[in-house]
Order: structure tokens, then C-alpha cells, then sequence
């Protein structure tokens, strides 16, 4: 998969899988997020044997990964998490990370597009977020998106800092998903596709 897209302020960027090539880069993606962004990740992306991890076990942990790319860096990073087997066959995880400077200028909501256009090849049925209740930004994209806090689990996961946090369930239909996406896109880039696949 490799698409090129344009953002709200008309720059363009590349929408491909993340593979474990990608390390370096991946790395310095990781480093210059600020520390509000790095504090609630799931992982210490600070150290590199992790974010290695992260990549090399993604096909093992049915995780699929996307980067956005601007000038060979990553500005972008965000994964389907199917959950194949068991009680949880029907659901999948988004996750979603955008760098600073790209803010605010659709990203979020393309590398979510992507993410749903997979999970529908899947057979998926409802995706799930999982945050902690100070990550207000993900909380407004994804209400956004149609999603609705399903639970709340108090104090039950750590930050980076070993603070601990409420963490909340938001879900979605994955059916309701797709128009909210489209309308999204069609306010800042009206009759003109924003993608198109390049080889
Ligand atoms: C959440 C995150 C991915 C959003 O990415 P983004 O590229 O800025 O999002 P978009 O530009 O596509 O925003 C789409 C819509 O979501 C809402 N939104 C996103 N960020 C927002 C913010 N900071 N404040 C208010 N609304 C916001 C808005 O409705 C926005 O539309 P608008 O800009 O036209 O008003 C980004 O803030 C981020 O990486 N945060 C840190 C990591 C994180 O918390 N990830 C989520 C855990 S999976």
C-alpha cells in the first residue's frame, strides 16, 4: 500500500505500511514527540530495542502499521490492532499518532480512513480505543469519529511516569464510521479526491 494524500494546508504526504526498515526512522519520530504526547504511549518509544520490538512483532501480534511520510521522515504513525481469536473476534484497536507540526491539518483523520478501509477487509464489526482520561486530543478525534466512552476503569493503568490513570473504552460501529470520515474530508477538500494511489 502506498498513497499519496494532501493535507489541509495543501502539502502532500505519503501514506505506506511501516515495516521494520523503517526503524530509524521510526525512532526519531518517537524522540521528537513532546513529552505530553510520549507520556501516555503504550511503550517506551525512548529506547530503541522497544520501538524495534514494536515493529519486528507486528504480523505475530496481528497488528497492522502505517506511517505518514514527508521528506523521508515519518510525521505519522498508526496501527489496526486486530484481535482474531476468542471473545474479542469481532473487535479491533485504532491507535493513532501524529508529529506536532502536522496537527490540526486532517491527518489524524486520514490515517484513521486507512485504518478503516483495512478493518473492513477484515470483517471487523466495532473498534475500540483504549485511553487514559488526560489524552483530551485522541478523546476529541475520536468523538469525532462517532466513537462514545463505553467504560471507565479507575486508576487502572500507570503513565509514563508511574502516575496512575483512569483508562476509558471508547467504541464505535464500524459501519457509522466511514461517513463521519468522508463528511470530514469533503469539508476541506470538496469533489476533489485527497488520495490516490501512486506505485
Ligand atoms: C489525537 C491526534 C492523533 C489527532 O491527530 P490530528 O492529525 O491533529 O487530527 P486531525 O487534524 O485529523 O483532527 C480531526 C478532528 O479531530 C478533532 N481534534 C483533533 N485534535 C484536536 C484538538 N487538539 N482539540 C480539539 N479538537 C481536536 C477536531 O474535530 C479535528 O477537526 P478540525 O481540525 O477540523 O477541527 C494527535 O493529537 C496526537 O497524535 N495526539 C497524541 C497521541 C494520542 O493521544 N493518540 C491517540 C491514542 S490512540
Amino acid at each position: 500500500m502506498r498513497k499519496q494524500v494532501t493535507l489541509k494546508d495543501g502539502s502532500k504526504a505519503i501514506i505506506r505500511s511501516l515495516t521494520e526498515a523503517d526503524l530509524d526512522k521510526s525512532f526519531a519520530f518517537f524522540q521528537k514527540l513532546p513529552p505530553e504526547d510520549r507520556m501516555y504511549l503504550r511503550v517506551n518509544v525512548g529506547d530503541i530495542d522497544v520501538v524495534k520490538k514494536r515493529l519486528k512483532t507486528a504480523d505475530f501480534m496481528n497488528v497492522k502499521r502505517i506511517a505518514a511520510i514527508v521528506d523521508d521522515e515519518i510525521v505519522g504513525d498508526a496501527a489496526l490492532e486486530l484481535r482474531p481469536y476468542g471473545w474479542t473476534r469481532h473487535l479491533a484497536e485504532f491507535r493513532l499518532i501524529v508529529a506536532d507540526a502536522y496537527k490540526r491539518l486532517g491527518l489524524g483523520m486520514i490515517l484513521a480512513g486507512e485504518l478503516y478501509e483495512m478493518a473492513v477487509k477484515e470483517g471487523v464489526e466495532e473498534m475500540i480505543i483504549e485511553l487514559m482520561a488526560p489524552q483530551e486530543n485522541a478523546k476529541k478525534i475520536f468523538e469525532r469519529l462517532g466513537f462514545k466512552i463505553g467504560a471507565t476503569l479507575k486508576d487502572y493503568v500507570k503513565d509514563s511516569k508511574g502516575q496512575k490513570q483512569d483508562m476509558l473504552i471508547m467504541r464505535c460501529n464500524l459501519n457509522d464510521i466511514w461517513d463521519k470520515i468522508e463528511a470530514y474530508h469533503e469539508e476541506f477538500h470538496i469533489q476533489t479526491s485527497y488520495k490516490h494511489e501512486i506505485s
